[in-house]
């Protein structure tokens, strides 16, 4: 489906929750969606040896979290790149004619853009659909969200609801062999011999993102920030809630929401 105006989204849900699912399932259901990951954004600037990306590193050598700021640097050399925002105040005396200038001088672009302090509406961005995104990862806390309203502003925010026993049963169904990557889900798909792989008989073990204590250690932590940071969206009206006990009842909820909101014939 073709979407009327730029979606500028993020989904905030329970570690869990199925919000990668949401993503790849809007972006093939509404394909000018981009998904923007400031995880991937990190992982290619240390790879590219940009000198973000060698600033980055150096933080997480020392066992420290990158900050705010560094990762609001990525997302904005990203936007700038793709031209779905322009820095205001570069415009008169710009050494960047295009995109591939722009590429190119990716360092140097990280150091003009940014002042130490972000003024409003120095940033202009543009509401042609091709420049929809879904952002992951960012913003996580309310003081994230602030900083980044002030240089593209989010326009909806799915909160995704699903009860914490529903997850965690989720979770415990849940049994892979490593080796094949085959996993099992010991309610509608139990192996046939109970922790043995059908194919090999070897053991079957569970990921560590789904033992339940690290599990619980992760809601723990979201639950922290998550309420400021729905509370500022909420403020902002863009924030939209949908509840369900698994991914196939949401999807079909988020996409009627999303067009309505989005899409060619909207209003
Ligand atoms: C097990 O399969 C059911 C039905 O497909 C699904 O609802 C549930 O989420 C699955 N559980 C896991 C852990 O994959
Ligand atoms: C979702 O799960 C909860 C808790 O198990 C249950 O009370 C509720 O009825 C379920 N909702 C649906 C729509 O199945």
């Amino acid at each position: 489906m073709a979407l009327a105006r730029a979606a500028r989204i993020i989904l905030v849900g329970a570690p869990g929750v199925g919000k990668g699912t949401q993503t790849e399932r809007l972006m093939k259901r509404f394909p000018e969606l981009s998904s923007i990951s400031s995880g991937d954004l990190l992982r290619k600037n240390v790879r590219q040896r940009t000198p973000l990306g060698i600033q980055a590193e150096a933080k997480m050598k020392m066992g420290e979290l990158v900050p705010d700021t560094m990762i609001l640097r990525l997302i904005v050399n990203e936007l700038t790149t793709r031209g779905w925002i322009q820095d205001n105040t570069l415009r008169p005396y710009s050494v960047y004619s295009s995109a591939t200038d722009m590429d190119e001088a990716d360092g140097t672009v990280d150091s003009v853009l940014i002042p130490s302090q972000f003024r409003a509406a120095k940033y202009q961005y543009t509401e042609h659909p091709s420049a929809s995104f879904i952002l992951d990862g960012f913003p996580r806390t309310a003081s994230q969200a602030v900083q980044l309203d002030a240089i593209v502003p989010i326009n909806l925010v799915v909160n995704i609801q699903t009860p914490p026993e529903v997850i965690i049963e989720r979770i415990c169904n849940r049994w892979v062999h490593e080796p094949s990557g085959r996993v099992y889900n010991t309610t509608f798909n139990p192996p046939k011999v109970e922790g043995k792989d059908d194919e090999t008989g070897e053991a079957l073990t569970r990921r560590a993102d789904d033992d339940p204590e690290v599990w619980k250690a992760r809601l723990k932590r979201f639950r922290e920030t998550n309420e400021n940071l729905l509370e500022h969206y909420g403020k902002h009206g863009v924030l939209w809630t949908v509840n369900g006990n698994s991914s196939d009842e949401i999807s079909p909820q988020l996409f009627k929401e999303f067009g309505k909101r989005f899409g060619a014939g909207a209003d």
